[in-house]
């Protein structure tokens, strides 16, 4: 097999404390299978040293402009023709001034300047300074001339002091750099994403639910936002950190999951329904705890709208995504859903491998037959199942 291309970047860092989380990017970066060079400001060098980035990202690091190492001695051209993104992180206000003003009198600078790729900045300073005119007018001219400003984030600063001007953590960083290698096959559409268990009550402290973690759902929502989409995502209860998506309505029972589902459908344009809903929700839940002085208790149980049929039974509905997890069967019961729920695609996976796991073998079902995708984690399932769905999609 050819080697899987690689997503090669530039990462600049400035004089900033916030350099010290550098390492810890770059790491991420490499583990997520960017080809990283690090090229460092003066005042960088003061925070964290070239031998630290040079052993997290296995690469020369980077600082002067005359580097007799560099074909021509043009670091400043050659360091970024290979390259599909610079990012500089930290962005010192000094820096994120020099870029607004196009000065050029370091190699990270120059190299900015000279650059036939996209640039962003993860800006990191002190409050006052962010909020100084003049960084804002910067910031502002940084935006007008198409560079991506990424954060910053408000809370406590190094200084002492509390307010905006956090640089983002590098997950956050590293979740947007592999947004930008993204093809932006979703671009401008809007997707609604259902994930998780719903949750429905017995008493005040029971209830009936299911093994869900939500990742499979999380994971779909962050590949169809990587792909330009703007992503609604309605979670059960889960204990997943949210991914940057548009809005996260967190709803509990079946019931709930349908107000939001209706609340949002009209405006979307691709539904995937992920969540593992449960079918049943008792009857009469008590709001006390149910005390045990019966030997047998007996559970009404009444049956939960199927919030898929009834958005697929729309006179307009979106594109419908369903989900089928089967213990036996697989095929033969996954394809049977999907006439059942008329749908252009569904995916369907095991109960036995993909309830709680960190990845899965979906195999995926629409007019043109069968489609599995090979075992990976859900996160590279989610992004095939994504570029599948943009494959198919017609716009109503
Ligand atoms: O959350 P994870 O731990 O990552 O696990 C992922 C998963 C196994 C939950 C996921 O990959 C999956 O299979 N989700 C669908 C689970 C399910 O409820 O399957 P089903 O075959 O019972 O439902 C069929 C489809 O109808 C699904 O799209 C479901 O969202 C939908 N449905 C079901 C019942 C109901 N009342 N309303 C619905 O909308």
């Amino acid at each position: 097999m050819p080697p899987a291309p690689v997503d090669r970047l530039l990462l600049g860092i400035t004089g900033g404390i916030a350099a010290y989380k550098t390492a810890e990017l770059v790491r991420l970066l490499v583990g997520q299978g960017n080809e990283v060079d690090v090229v460092m400001t003066e005042a960088a060098r003061q925070f964290v040293t070239p031998v630290t980035l040079q052993a997290v990202s296995g690469r020369p690091v980077w600082h002067d402009p005359w580097d007799p190492r560099v074909p021509n001695n043009m670091a400043h051209i050659e360091l970024t023709r290979d390259k599909g993104l610079v990012l500089v992180a930290p962005a010192s206000a000094d820096f994120i001034a020099k870029l607004a003003n196009g000065l050029c009198d370091d190699l990270l600078s120059t190299l900015c300047l000279a650059r036939d790729c996209p640039l962003a900045v993860a800006p990191a300073m002190n409050r006052q300074m962010w909020e100084n005119p003049a960084t804002r007018r910067n910031i502002q001219r940084l935006l007008d001339d198409g560079i991506e400003v990424w954060g910053p984030a408000a809370g406590d600063q190094a200084c002492g002091e509390v307010g905006m001007g956090r640089m983002l953590e590098p997950t956050q960083l590293a979740e947007r750099v592999a947004r930008a290698f993204t093809p932006k096959t979703l671009n401008g559409l809007r997707v609604l994403v259902t994930a998780g268990p719903t949750f429905e009550r017995i008493d005040a402290v029971r209830a009936i639910t299911n093994l869900s973690s939500g990742k499979m759902g999380y994971a779909i929502a962050r590949a169809a936002w990587e792909a330009g989409a703007e992503v609604t995502l309605i979670s059960g209860p889960t204990a997943l950190v949210p991914p940057p998506v548009a809005r996260i309505a967190q709803v509990s029972s079946a019931q709930e999951m349908l107000a939001a589902v209706n609340a949002f459908v009209p405006d979307a344009d691709i539904f995937v329904s992920v969540a593992a809903v449960a079918d049943y929700h008792v009857l009469n839940p008590s709001d006390q705890k149910i005390k045990k002085d019966a030997h047998i208790l007996t559970l009404e149980l009444a049956p939960n709208p199927d919030i898929l049929a009834s958005v697929s039974a729309l006179a307009d509905p979106p594109f419908c995504v369903g989900f089928a997890a089967e213990s036996e069967n697989l095929d033969e019961f996954a394809e049977a859903k999907r006439r059942r729920k008329n749908l252009p695609l569904l995916a369907a996976n095991f109960v036995q491998t993909a309830f709680g796991a960190d990845d899965n073998a979906l195999v995926l079902f629409d007019d043109d037959g069968r489609h599995p995708l090979p075992r990976a984690s859900k996160l590279e399932q989610a992004r095939m199942l994504v570029a599948h769905i943009a494959r198919l999609y017609q716009p109503r």
